[in-house]
């Protein structure tokens, strides 16, 4: 029996995740498996009204599930920042989701910007790490106000967080087994503390796993041969911002946020997956927004229960309704409503 925490949280993220559990509730009962979920209301709403973010007992709370599905969070009514840090920062830091996992993936079906590209050429995986860098918020103002003010911004990095990344990156790239090739994205050529330390660690790690051939570019270059020849990647490992950034790339080279989903995991304990989209205040409401990202998003948490099968056939319907039925992945342009996209997924479950 499965425990999923549930936050819809703002904007569509409601809409799209109730898409994405009527699926989980198809699929279960193909395969015949259980589970029980819980609803909680975080987010903009609630934070507007109460005040609250996120209290510790939601933190003991969520520690009794096996794992947690996010809607989305970000409210034009609330300060930006505040429920990025209260909430998704929070949960990611919080329960040591070290891991931010993105699946770069172009569908049969789905328009891409890059010319002459298809789905055999965009296939690959970016591997964020989730805890440090610039993430952690450290810093400070210097002569604030004045004319000689500074700011510092911290990349902070340490040896056992860049390791466990790196380790999750190369036993990524092996269970995978596609190309077996793990790409390091980060910049040796001018942050020469921060990627000394990661490119020192992933040449040490790299000699445990000859069988997966690495490489090195640039996080510039990087973002070069994602458009040029997005084909040579099978799995790229980078820091949080670095990754943060590529990652929104990948969204759009795979088809757009519609379609874009990601993992925040710790493998030894709580893991959280989302559409990365966001919550599309404009289309709150509307039943027009595609909901094809938070049902990736369920397929991913399908995969980390070890639930493969199902997530194999989540996936192969994504594959047949962007193929055979969407006219495109973008918010009332699909030819179907929201619900109805989340019908057609569960019609071709197979
Ligand atoms: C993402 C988002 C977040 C990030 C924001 C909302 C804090 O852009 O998940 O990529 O920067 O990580
Ligand atoms: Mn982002």
């Amino acid at each position: 029996m499965y425990k999923i925490a549930v936050i819809p949280g703002d904007g569509t993220g409601p809409e799209v995740v109730n898409e994405g559990l009527k699926v989980l509730d198809a699929v279960s009962k193909k395969l015949n498996f259980e589970y029980t979920i819980k609803l909680f209301k975080y987010g903009g709403e609630h934070y507007r009204k109460t005040g609250e973010l996120l209290p510790d007992y939601a933190f003991d709370e969520f520690r009794t599930f096996d794992c947690i599905y996010l809607g989305a969070v970000g409210d034009p009514k609330v300060k930006p920042g505040i429920l990025e840090k209260g909430l998704l920062l929070n949960l990611r830091f919080g329960f040591e989701q070290y891991i931010n996992l993105r699946p770069v993936k172009l569908y049969p079906g789905v328009w891409t910007p890059i010319k002459d590209k298809g789905p055999e050429d965009i296939d690959f995986v970016v591997i964020r790490e989730n805890n440090e860098g610039l993430y952690v918020g450290e810093g400070e103002f210097q002569n604030k106000g004045t004319k000689d003010e500074i700011a510092l911004q911290v990349s902070r990095n340490t040896r056992k967080g860049v390791e466990r990344c790196i380790r999750y990156a190369f036993e990524y790239t092996r269970k995978r087994n596609k190309r077996k090739k793990l790409t390091l994205c980060g910049k040796t050529n001018v942050l020469t503390y921060a990627w000394d330390l990661w490119e020192r660690t992933f040449n040490e790690v790299a000699k445990e796993y000859k069988d997966i051939k690495t490489d090195y570019t640039h996080v510039d270059a990087t973002c070069m041969w994602m458009v040029k020849n997005p084909e040579w990647f099978d799995v790229i490992v980078t820091d949080n911002m670095f990754g943060d950034i590529i990652t929104d790339l990948g969204a759009m080279i795979q088809g757009g946020m519609g379609i874009a989903a990601g993992g925040n995991i710790n493998p030894e304990g709580i893991s959280m997956f989302e559409p990365i989209g966001g919550s599309a205040p404009k289309y709150t409401g509307k039943n027009v927004i595609n909901p094809l990202a938070a049902i990736c998003a369920l397929q991913m948490i399908l995969e980390h229960l070890g639930e493969a099968k199902g997530a194999a056939m989540i996936e192969n319907s994504v594959m047949k309704v962007t193929s055979e039925k969407l006219k495109s992945l973008s918010a009332g342009k699909m030819g179907y409503s929201t619900s109805e996209v989340g019908d057609l997924v569960i019609k071709f479950l197979k």
